[in-house]
């Protein structure tokens, strides 16, 4: 029987430091802002916003909701986030997706400022995830980063396997994934015997949004198995990408749906908006580094080169 990861837990805990550094900026006259805008009335998005509103409040930074109707031109909405990205009180910029049919995603995004877009989606911040030096790292795989670490395990040199290629999750967990020295491999639809390469991975991050799609025959006896999935099955019922009850025998570690990743992505976008904050005061002179020997990759890049 596997060890069930608790995102509930370790995303708990990453918000009470946060909510401890906010304290301590407070005393020193430093309040944190974060911007959240939504437009239109998808349920879920409006749950999503709801929750990082209870998160915001939870660490101790303001929040301001801008809920804006379904028919909000695309001139309007670039008009917000203008005025937001020259708001002082606001230190992160968040827009909830996905947008009502008529807007850009990509637009939009590219109009945030990159030191205020805590969601990492912007192709500045996707750039700097690329070579490790970052300000934000996107919120859900580094929420999976933080629940791998939560289970002591090592990752420089483990077989790491990814299902799923998106922009938001597959490939920049892949990229975390390689900086900490992974051997990292992508799979997607395409991908020829997904059953073979998964069941040689010590660590299995999926995030396809197939209910059940990955059962214990997958994976690999002792593996750390992450399901980013968010999904319904046959009875409506919440559920991951992995069939949990299968895998939870074979598994060394796996997250549950609910309960798992889903908590640490608020509690990363939380510790983006304090990163952005505190860079936005001057309080951080440079980003964050994720590249934990770079001395020894470059002189296997030389090695590379001179052969
Ligand atoms: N919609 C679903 N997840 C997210 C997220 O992480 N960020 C934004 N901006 N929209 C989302």
């Amino acid at each position: 029987m596997a060890n069930i990861i608790d995102g509930k837990a370790v995303s708990a805990q990453v918000k009470e430091d946060i909510r401890l550094e906010t304290e301590k900026l407070k005393e020193q006259g430093i309040e944190i802002g974060l911007a959240v805008v939504i437009v239109g009335n998808d349920p879920a998005s409006q749950v999503y916003v709801r929750n990082k509103e209870k998160a915001c409040e939870t660490v101790g930074f303001n929040s301001y909701k801008y809920a804006l109707p379904e028919e909000t031109t695309e001139e309007e909405l670039l008009a917000l986030v203008d005025k937001l990205n020259k708001d002082d009180k606001v230190d992160g910029i968040l827009v909830q997706l996905p947008l009502p049919k008529h807007l850009d995603d990509k637009v939009i995004i590219n109009n945030i400022l990159p030191e205020k877009d805590v969601d990492a989606f912007h192709p500045v911040n996707v750039g700097k995830i690329m070579i490790g030096e970052y300000s934000f790292l996107p919120c859900t795989p580094a929420g999976v980063m933080e629940l791998i670490k939560s289970t002591g395990t090592e990752i420089a040199g483990k077989n790491c396997v990814v299902i799923g290629r998106s922009n938001i999750v597959g490939k920049p967990q892949a990229m975390l994934l390689l900086h900490q020295n992974g051997t990292v491999t992508i799979c997607h639809s395409k991908t020829k015997d997904l059953k073979k390469v998964c069941s040689e991975a010590d660590i299995l991050v999926v995030a396809v949004g197939k209910p059940k799609i990955i059962d214990a025959d997958y994976i690999k006896e002792g593996a750390v198995v992450i399901d980013v999935g968010m999904d319904r099955d046959e009875n409506g019922k919440l559920c991951g990408d992995v069939d949990f009850e299968s895998c939870k025998e074979k598994a060394g570690f796996i997250t549950p749906v609910p309960g798992g990743v889903g908590p640490m992505t608020i509690a990363m976008l939380m510790k983006n908006t304090l990163t952005a904050a505190k860079m936005h005061k001057g309080l951080l002179a440079e980003a964050p580094k994720d590249e934990p020997d770079t001395k020894e990759r470059t002189a296997w890049n030389k090695v590379m080169l001179h052969t």
